[in-house]
């Protein structure tokens, strides 16, 4: 038994805010953060909350699977910036899409969180718990950065994304995990005022070892090459992390999916909405193979191989 995809939806704030807005506000260009990065601009949430978007997110992606919400069993949000400690982000969401049959909670792994979310649905799934579940990835992270700090918030954007699993007899499915206990990147602070401090040079060289290793040994544990795989979908942090992982792996740079030079860094959103966005673009068919990867904050990484 295992959980497939049946539906995905998405959300974005409506504020947009270019390199160029930046500029004026802090001591940046266009050219050094496209250059370092790839992106050009990125949603910022000043009106909507991680919740607002969540649910959101979560409604869109009940309608496109055509799931109706008292079908859901359980609400998993991963979010690392949810507006208040309780209720959960998983139990606003709840509430405004009205599915009165789930549990509901937050689980925070940071970048990887929406991967670790899914291995989670899956493991219930599996274990004959639950057979409809819902996964949602959303983050306020401009209210995280340090405004001050030009080497950190620039590379930082808002968003949502959701997927609905429902229990189907027989797919191929691997996952690899990771955890190592390190501050490279770190949200701390008085408690309302925490504030994210990173690494960045030392986070980059982690990530571009991290994302081969964790294709790598997918691929070994399915028994296929990565020749086989027809999508990576990766956690969207920096275009030059992404080329760098796709040089070392000797794979086409096609099947690596990017969209952060439109959204940055949203954290636990950024593979959801990926996802989201693919399907929408109808770049998804059944029967492909498709690899998620997350990494960061944590250290986390997280990886999973698993049929459309
Ligand atoms: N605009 C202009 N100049 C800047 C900016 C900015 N926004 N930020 C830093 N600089 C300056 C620095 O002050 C430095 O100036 P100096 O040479 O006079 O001292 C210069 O640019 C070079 O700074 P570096 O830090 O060496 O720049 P680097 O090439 O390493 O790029 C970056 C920095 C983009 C952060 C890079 O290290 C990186 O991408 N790391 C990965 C970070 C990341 O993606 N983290 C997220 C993954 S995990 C997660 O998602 C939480």
């Amino acid at each position: 038994m295992i959980g497939r995809v049946c539906g995905t939806g998405s959300y974005l704030p409506i504020r947009t805010v270019s390199n160029d807005e930046l500029s004026h506000v802090m001591e940046t260009s266009d050219e050094w953060i496209r250059e370092r990065t790839g992106i050009r601009f990125r949603h910022v949430a000043l009106e909507e909350t991680t919740s607002d978007m969540a649910a959101e997110a979560a409604a869109r992606a009940l309608k496109n699977g055509e799931v109706n919400a008292d079908e859901i069993e359980l609400i998993l949000t991963a979010t690392s910036s949810s507006d208040v400690i309780y209720p959960s982000a998983a139990c606003i969401v709840q509430k405004r899409i009205g599915a009165q049959n789930a549990l509901a909670f937050d689980l925070n792994g940071a970048c990887s969180g929406f991967v670790i979310a899914f291995n989670t649905a899956q493991a219930y799934i599996r274990a004959g718990i639950y057979k409809t579940i819902l996964v949602v990835g959303a983050e306020s992270m401009s209210r995280l950065v340090d405004w001050s700090d030009r080497s950190t918030s620039v590379l930082f954007g808002d968003g949502a994304g959701a997927a609905v699993f429902e229990l189907c007899k027989d797919a191929p499915y691997e996952h690899v995990v990771g955890v190592r206990g390190d501050t490279l990147i770190r949200v701390g602070g008085p408690c309302r005022e925490q504030r994210m401090t990173m690494d960045g040079q030392a986070v980059f060289r982690f990530a571009v070892t991290t994302i081969p290793q964790c294709v790598n040994e997918l691929c070994q544990k399915a028994g296929v090459t990565p020749d086989d795989v027809d999508w990576v979908i990766c956690h969207q942090a920096n275009v030059r992390i992404l080329d760098a992982s796709i040089r070392r792996l000797g794979m086409p740079a096609e099947k690596f999916y990017r969209n952060l030079d439109r959204y940055a860094n949203t954290s636990a959103a950024s593979i959801p909405l990926a996802l989201d966005e693919m399907r929408e673009k109808g770049l998804l068919q059944s029967g492909q193979r498709i690899i998620l990867v997350g990494f960061g904050g944590g250290l986390t990484w997280a990886g999973v191989m698993m049929e459309v």
